[in-house]
């Protein structure tokens, strides 16, 4: 994959990672149903040239970053983890928003910890001001504070930021430099294109979440029901997902996917993408893939 790589922030990445969320249980709760089967899927990743995963801790929380380690430690040189902090779950499950600076630097050691490392490569903060903007969130200004406090003792080399707008991308970016935007964006959801933009401006990495549209909201499916998607994808011989993968990573040099899998078959599937040229008739009718967003 050398004619692939790509930075995030000054470290050279292939354009296309392993996002580590499907590996953890129903509703990114608890253990997967066949541990064994996620760590294979991970093994596979690197084995096929995959140098960035992102993962979390609350993902499990703790399972996600439990099966990298198992599968993966000791970490082969180059391969870059990335996490992200600011929620946390209860009992049930459920996403607890909003961490304070002291709660976001008891994260980053959790997540350390976890994946048996003493220095992340980048951790993004997610806010969420998408999820529901109603809700009073601690300051950016401390938040980013705090990471960057933890960059200084050598606990993180980037900080990134996760579900935020073009506003506070461009806070976050005078405040603390950024490594990597992480955000909702997709074929079906091009609702953060001014994001993107900004990203373009400033020479930083987007790497879109849902990139396939969400196992939340039924995965894939929404893309293949879309004619243009799949008369594409027939004309290429590959898949509507490759198709919706290909057409991300013609959006922006600096755009770093992390599609989500937990299965090998998938994982083969989403790498192969590398080999896809979309050419410019190819884009065009892409451009009127009907918009199905998914959330954030
Ligand atoms: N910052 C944030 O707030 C945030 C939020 C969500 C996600 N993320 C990160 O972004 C990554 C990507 O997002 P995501 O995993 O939610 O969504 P996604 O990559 O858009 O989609 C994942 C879904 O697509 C399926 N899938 C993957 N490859 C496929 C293929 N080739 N053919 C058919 N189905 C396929 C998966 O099922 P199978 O397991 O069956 O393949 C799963 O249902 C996550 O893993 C996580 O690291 C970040």
């Amino acid at each position: 994959m050398s004619n692939h790589v790509s930075f995030l922030g000054d470290k050279p990445v292939h354009r296309i990672g392993f996002g580590a969320m499907q590996l953890a249980g129903p509703g990114v709760f608890g253990p997967p149903a066949d541990p064994d089967a996620a760590r294979a899927v991970l093994r596979r990743a690197v084995e096929l040239g995959v140098d960035h995963i992102d993962t979390a801790q609350f993902y499990g929380p703790d399972v996600v970053n439990d099966l990298i380690r198992e599968a993966l430690h000791p970490y082969p040189e180059g391969l870059r983890l990335v996490t992200k902090v600011g929620a946390t779950r209860d009992d049930t499950g459920a996403w607890l928003p909003g961490a304070e600076s002291a709660d976001l630097k008891a994260q980053v050691e959790q997540n350390l910890r976890s994946l048996g490392v003493e220095r992340m490569d980048l951790v993004n903060l997610r806010r969420f001001e998408r999820d529901d903007p109603t809700r009073q969130e601690p300051a950016l200004e401390d938040q980013l504070g705090a990471l960057a406090e933890l960059r200084d003792e050598g606990k993180l080399d980037l900080i990134g930021v996760s579900s935020i707008g073009a506003e506070t991308v461009r806070k976050a970016i005078d405040l603390v430099g950024i490594g990597e935007v992480q955000n909702a964006f997709s074929i079906l959801d091009r609702s953060d294109e001014p994001v993107l933009d900004l990203c373009r401006e400033h020479d930083v990495a987007y790497v879109p979440y849902f990139p396939l549209g969400s196992a939340f909201t039924g995965g894939p499916a929404a893309l293949a029901a879309d004619e243009h998607v799949s008369a594409v994808a027939r004309k290429h011989g590959v898949t509507a997902s490759q198709v919706a993968l290909a057409w991300l990573l013609a959006q922006y040099d600096r755009l770093l996917l992390i599609p989500g899998t937990s299965s090998v078959a998938h994982l083969e599937e989403n790498l192969a993408v590398l080999d896809i040229a979309l050419d410019q008739d190819d884009l065009t009718l892409l451009d009127k893939v009907e918009p199905k967003p998914v959330g954030h």
